[in-house]
């Protein structure tokens, strides 16, 4: 079996081949190409991805290089995980926003359209020259935003599954208090990428006890801290929100926070630094202790767990992933892309059914696909007035002042990304 990670000079790789070596009974991979067009980041990467492999007594070939077409050839899944523009791209999204007194985010609000504005033609281009050369071939995005990214690559014929790593964290983190072995958790996880709830937290299977409203009784201060909501939000609503939905429950606040102190971008940039220095260091044979302190924890596991139902037989049969709604959520068009649990298998994912959803859920849910549609709108087709069109429909701006500020500062800042404008 090969694999290629598209992006693989990322400072993540480290965690995704210590997967991959752990979990080689799982996912046996043969050959994985790191695909990147920094050859200085990729030959450091390269570098230590190798000695995991070798420590771990991995027999797998890990080659390296920048020539996307000869990497994804014959390759049977090519994971996505490219950030277009770098962390300085990231950097202006989580800024210029705060600017109209709006959120500052990679995924969430104004900043999230303009990474989907510069990602989905660079994605879909990606995705083309991967069918060219293997028809068959699956495709992983892991690249943000998940839901505009998968819709997009979906929408234009690809063999593609969108994933994130909120809901394994959420059943890592929930099989650990209830010292449960984590393939025995299984959450009733309903959203979109980056707007999901856990309803519900079962045993043994996904029809198994409900034990949600033990875990919020015995944990609800541990679970609610993490999040940073008040404990008595996650008591009222019954549910656990993923730490997106802060956003949205404490815009205001987030603001005023993020306003105080450095981005997120420039912390991961210092943190970047420093993670490729100890990748150059030949002595290094593991990922290192630093990377727990990026966003992406068992983004690994949930990859191989992915590929391995996608492609052989050796994944869990039902996982979380992004795929088209097709009347899961009986209030959104068939062809928008859910965030829910699947039966995976050679043919791709399949929604679970889901129980209908209480409004408050609802509500924002088909807000934010409507968002999410003209957002995809723009970054197909470009123009100002699109923009303003995706900016206006986003439940976190809606005026239309700061629409017209935010378009305006979102072309300014990403012009050299836009073909149109
Ligand atoms: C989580 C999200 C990812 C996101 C990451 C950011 O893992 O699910 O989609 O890319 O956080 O982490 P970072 O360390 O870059 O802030
Ligand atoms: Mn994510």
């Amino acid at each position: 079996m090969k694999l290629a990670v598209v992006g693989g000079g990322s400072t993540y790789t480290p965690e995704l081949i210590d997967g991959f070596a752990r979990l080689r009974d799982t996912l046996p991979v043969e050959e994985l190409v790191l695909v990147d067009p920094a050859a200085d980041r990729l030959a450091l990467v390269g570098g230590l991805a190798r000695r995991i492999f070798a420590k771990q007594g991995h027999a797998g070939k890990i080659t390296t290089t920048g020539d996307l077409d000869a990497g994804v050839a014959d390759a049977d899944a090519v994971l996505l995980q490219l950030r277009v523009g770098g962390q300085a791209a990231r950097e202006r999204d989580e800024t210029w926003p705060l600017e109209c007194g709006c959120v500052g985010q990679e995924t969430t609000g104004a900043g999230g359209l303009a990474k989907a504005l510069r990602t989905v033609p660079v994605v879909l281009d990606i995705a083309d020259r991967v069918r060219r050369a293997n028809p068959d071939a699956w495709i992983i995005d892991f690249t943000n935003p998940v839901g505009i990214v998968t819709r997009a690559l979906l929408q234009a014929g690809h063999r593609a599954v969108g994933l994130c790593n909120v809901a394994i964290g959420f059943q890592r983190k929930f099989a650990r208090l209830l010292e449960a072995d984590p393939s025995q958790v299984h959450l009733d996880h309903v959203g979109l990428n980056h707007l999901t709830w856990e309803l519900g937290v079962r045993l043994g299977g996904p029809d198994g006890e409900n034990v949600l409203p033990r875990l919020l009784a015995e944990h609800g201060d541990a679970i609610a801290d993490d999040l940073r909501v008040p404990r008595r939000l996650v008591d009222r609503l019954g549910v656990v929100p993923s730490y997106y939905l802060r956003y949205f429950y404490a815009h205001d606040e987030v603001v005023r926070e993020l306003g105080a102190k450095p981005s997120r971008a420039a912390e991961v940039a210092a943190m970047e630094k420093e993670l490729l220095t100890m990748y150059g260091d030949p002595a290094l044979e593991e990922k290192p202790g630093l990377l727990a302190k990026r966003g992406g924890a068992f983004y690994s596991e949930a990859a191989v767990d992915l590929a391995a139902s996608l492609l052989g037989d050796g994944g869990s049969p039902v996982q979380v992933v992004n795929t088209y709604n097709n009347g899961t959520l009986p209030f959104l068009p068939d062809d928008a892309v859910v965030e829910v649990q699947a039966r995976v298998g050679h043919e791709g994912a399949t929604p679970l059914a889901v129980p209908a959803l209480d409004p408050l859920y609802a509500g924002l849910i088909a807000n934010v696909t409507a968002y999410e549609d003209l957002a995809l709108e723009a970054a197909l087709r470009g123009g100002r007035e699109r923009v303003f069109r995706a900016l206006l429909a986003h439940p976190l701006i809606g005026q239309y002042e700061q629409a017209e500020g935010l378009t305006d500062r979102l072309i300014a800042h990403n012009r050299e990304h836009l073909a149109w404008a």
